[in-house]
């Protein structure tokens, strides 16, 4: 590994705006890392795509990630993650890391004993890999029980974060995981982190919200600093935001995501 690497950029995907809540977690955790952020916004929603079509896309995209000679990729999408993380782990010659292992990692931290819910994707929960990967870490035997929630990801676009709409679905999706008593729920979606309030409001007290977002970002510095990768402290980063569609309409909502402007979105079309 040369000096470059060190100073390369983190490359950073999503299917679309979502992932921002990832590069933001990664920003206040590594301030001195520079990002190259890929939202893929012509084929946004991958929650409801098969398998295959999303593993497609996100070879597509890393291989464009590797182009740019960045040092490490960060698939903040978690249907992404349940799809292809270990196809773009095999593929690609730098360290690939996903949001759903630190995510299972804080949950089973946070459990008492289970049961522990998700939320997700349809296609996140129709993968297993919440469950799988919480089953994983755990030493002790633990319950998961996962629930799709599709109408979130188009609620939180629309900015309906506090509408009274979205507190009715909520209150509907959740209603298993009140029922079985869950004591810790992830938030296994990029946009869910935007729903906190009202997760939290239909779940109650005494139930720990997981955000892999920050989880994923102590996981990348733990790598990082593993393989030598590190930016030194004192440096100046700069990023880049690339949508694959209408970068106008992607840098006018990203900052909601992002927590500030994102300055400039480049376009590129993935083939
Ligand atoms: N980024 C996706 C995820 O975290 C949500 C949006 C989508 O369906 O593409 O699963």
């Amino acid at each position: 590994m040369g000096a470059n690497e060190s100073v390369a950029a983190i490359g950073v995907f999503d299917s679309g705006l979502g992932g921002l809540t990832v590069a933001r977690a990664l920003m206040q955790r590594l301030p001195a890392e520079s990002l190259i952020y890929v939202g893929d916004s012509a084929r946004v929603p991958y929650g409801p795509k098969s398998p295959d079509t999303v593993r497609r896309y996100a070879l597509q995209i890393g291989q464009w990630l590797l182009d740019q000679q960045v040092k490490c990729i960060v698939v903040a999408c978690n249907t992404a993650t349940a799809h292809a993380l270990p196809l773009l782990q095999a593929e690609l010659p730098v360290p690939v890391i996903g949001v759903i292992q630190p995510g299972a990692r804080a949950a089973v931290r946070a459990t008492t004993n289970g049961p522990i819910g998700v939320i997700g994707t349809a296609g996140t929960v129709a993968s297993g890999a919440y469950t799988q990967a919480i089953h994983d870490v755990a030493n002790r035997p633990l319950d998961v029980h996962a629930v799709a929630c599709p109408l979130f990801v188009p609620l939180v676009e629309e900015g309906w974060t506090e509408h009274p709409a979205t507190r009715l679905i909520a209150h509907q999706y959740l209603q298993p995981l009140r029922q079985l008593q869950v004591d810790a729920v992830v938030l296994g979606c990029t946009h869910y982190p935007l729903l906190r309030d009202v997760i939290a409001a239909e779940m109650g007290d005494g139930v720990t919200l997981i955000d892999s977002a920050a989880e994923t970002a102590v996981e990348v510095a733990t790598v990082l600093t593993a393989t030598n990768r590190l930016a030194a402290p004192e440096t100046v980063p700069s990023h880049r935001f690339v949508a694959s569609d209408a970068p106008k309409h992607f840098l006018e909502l990203g900052s909601r995501f992002l927590g500030q402007s994102l300055g400039n979105v480049e376009h590129h079309v993935f083939t």
